[in-house]
This record gives C-alpha cells, sequence and structure tokens, in this order.
C-alpha cells in the first residue's frame, strides 16, 4: 500500500516536471488580505481610467493575460522585455506588434510597490486587470484567485507553439485548449473575448475576400479598410454593433456568419460547437456565468513546477 502511494506520489511529482501542472489549490482569493489590502482597488482604479482613456485597452489587456496564461502559465512571462542577451515571448510571432497594454500593467505595478512593496506578483496583477477589464466594458465580474509568481524565464518557442492562430480549425482550436486542460465548452466561452476588440486586415483577409459562410453585407462592409492588398495593419473591430461593449454579440454574430476571423467562424459552421453558440446567442447570462467561470480555470495555469520564479519588482525584467 505505502510503497505503491508513494510510487504515485512519485509519478505525480514527475509529471508535474513534465508538464504544467494546474496549481488546484496553490491559489487564494485571499491571498494579499493581509500583505497588500489594497491592491484589488488600485488595479480597479488605473484600468477605470485606462479604458475610459480609450476603451479599447480593455480588450487588449483580457488577450494579455490569455497570451501569458497560454504559454506554460499565467507567470507573466509574457511581460518581460527582450534583451542583448534574453530573448522573451514579447516579439514572439502571436504577440509581436499585437499585443499591447504593458505600459497599463507597468502604470499599475508602479502604484502597487508605492503600496506595498515586493509583495504583489504581475501575474496577479494581470489577472486583476482582465477582471476588470471584462467588468469595466459590461461584462460579468468574478473573485481572483491570487498567489502566482512571476518566472523569471520566458519562452518564444511556446508562444508560437501554443498560441491559436486566425486561420486555425474547430478541432485544432479544440485540441490547443485541451492541452491546456481547457474544454471545448471553455473555448467556445473564452472565444467571447471576441465581442470586444480589434484585429488587423492581414488576419481576416483571406475570410472577406475568399470564404463561404460570410454574410455578404458584412463582408461588404470589412473589405471597404481591407483591400485585397496592402493596408495589412488597418483595424476592424470583431464586433462592429457594440464594439466595445462586452456582451454575447460574438455569438448572434456567429449565427448571422458575421465572424471576423476564419477561426471564429469556425465555432459555428455545422460543427460540434455550432448547440452552445446557439445558446450564448440566445442567453447573454448563460455566457457571461461560463466566461467567467472559464477566465478563473485558465487563470489557473500554473508553469511547470521547477520553473524559478519571484515577485519581480519591474514586470518588464528580472529581478
Ligand atoms: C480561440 C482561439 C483564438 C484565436 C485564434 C485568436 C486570435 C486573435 C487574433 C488574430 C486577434 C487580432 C490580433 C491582431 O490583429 O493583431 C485577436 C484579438 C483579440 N483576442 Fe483573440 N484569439 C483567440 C482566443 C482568445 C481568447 C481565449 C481571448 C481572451 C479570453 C481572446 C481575446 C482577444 C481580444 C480581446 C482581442 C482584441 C485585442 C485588442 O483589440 O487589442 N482571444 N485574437
Amino acid at each position: 500500500m505505502g510503497t505503491s502511494f508513494a510510487r504515485s506520489f512519485a509519478l505525480l511529482a514527475l509529471l508535474c516536471l513534465l508538464l504544467p501542472c494546474h496549481g488546484k489549490g496553490k491559489l487564494s482569493t485571499k491571498f494579499y488580505a493581509k500583505s497588500c489590502s489594497g491592491v484589488a482597488t488600485i488595479v480597479r482604479s488605473v484600468m477605470a481610467q485606462a479604458v475610459a482613456k480609450e476603451p479599447r485597452m480593455g480588450a487588449s489587456i483580457i488577450r494579455l493575460f490569455f497570451h501569458d496564461c497560454f504559454v506554460n502559465g499565467c507567470d507573466a512571462s509574457i511581460l518581460l522585455d527582450d534583451t542583448a542577451t534574453f530573448t522573451g515571448e514579447k516579439n514572439a510571432g502571436a504577440n509581436a506588434n499585437s499585443v499591447r497594454g504593458y505600459e497599463v500593467i507597468d502604470a499599475i505595478k508602479t502604484q502597487v510597490e508605492a503600496a506595498c512593496n515586493g509583495t504583489v506578483s504581475c501575474a496577479d496583477i494581470v489577472a486583476l486587470a482582465s477582471r476588470d477589464a471584462v467588468n469595466l466594458l459590461g461584462g460579468p465580474t468574478w473573485n481572483v484567485q491570487l498567489g502566482r509568481k512571476d518566472s523569471r524565464t520566458a519562452s518564444p518557442s511556446a508562444a508560437n507553439a501554443n498560441l491559436p492562430g486566425p486561420g486555425s480549425s474547430a478541432a485544432s482550436l479544440v485540441s490547443a485548449f485541451a492541452a491546456k486542460g481547457l474544454s471545448a465548452r471553455d473555448m467556445t466561452a473564452l472565444s467571447g473575448a471576441h465581442t470586444v476588440g480589434r484585429a488587423r486586415c492581414l488576419f481576416f483577409r483571406g475570410r472577406i475576400y475568399g470564404e463561404p459562410n460570410i454574410n455578404a453585407t458584412f463582408a461588404a462592409a470589412r473589405q471597404q479598410t481591407c483591400p485585397q492588398s496592402g493596408g495589412d495593419g488597418n483595424l476592424a473591430p470583431f464586433d462592429d454593433q457594440t464594439p466595445d461593449a462586452f456582451d454575447n454579440a460574438y455569438y448572434t454574430n456567429l449565427v448571422a456568419q458575421r465572424g471576423l476571423l476564419h477561426s471564429d467562424q469556425e465555432l459555428f459552421n455545422g460543427g460540434p460547437a455550432d448547440a452552445l453558440v446557439r445558446k450564448y446567442s440566445g442567453n447573454a447570462g448563460m455566457f457571461a456565468n461560463d466566461f467567467a467561470k472559464a477566465m478563473v480555470k485558465m487563470g489557473g495555469l500554473m508553469p511547470a513546477s521547477g520553473t524559478p520564479t519571484e515577485v519581480r519588482l519591474n514586470c518588464r525584467k528580472v529581478n
């Protein structure tokens, strides 16, 4: 008995070394209750200012959290700047000239450091900020699990390998999320973040000029600012009706074949996700609930054990 228990434990420990552990039980909503009780208020106020100044920033911060968590866990690895001797994730394919909001995280960190020096990780700041971003844009709120640490490493190759691209099929989206312990339902709910924010023409050109499952009026409208050649960086809203409102319009758009990216429309294209997309399109409350749960689950992704970590003092560089 004892030996088999020890064996299973050793096996689990070995698995944890090889795979990211999903960190159940390690995080707590009260993690900073004694050490930095004001952190949530600081994050909320900086986020409120940033979103008031530019609503898209809310979207950008939500995406920043996703791109942090999917690459070796929510460990603020995405925030590390490249140096002469270190190449991080910022310039990896899915992030370069695309992920934004780093200055907002810096502004939060400066205030949090002034209030509670060396206490709150950058990874926790991103988790809190993304919760606030969703809520400030009109979406749900939830209790954020806290206690993450910041990694002293980053992985451009994992960023390139783990983050799904806009040309993905439904099956590859499901498997990219499954690789992180997230279900097809989690994936479908989390994709609803594309109810806010903008995408560049180069990512949806193929869809608006070539795909059959697109609403013709929508395609024509998008073609106005996304020519067949040139204009790669021109932006379009994911949701052109309520571009900055965190609502369930992503799903009503998909049902109307008004998904912007190929990968978006894959969730409503005669496949297994169709039924849930239809439900979310008719039930904003169900979407809000599932989205919040899935964000907590994604926020539980941890770096592999053994990864060197710390509470960074400056989110852009290791201590
Ligand atoms: C399911 C697979 C996903 C794919 C293929 C995907 C792909 C993309 C692409 C190509 C863009 C536009 C980038 C650019 O133009 O530079 C984008 C933007 C965005 N993504 Fe995703 N994404 C996915 C899932 C998610 C998830 C899970 C979230 C958050 C929970 C998210 C949140 C966002 C947001 C909010 C934006 C707009 C950002 C802004 O305006 O700055 N995405 N995504």
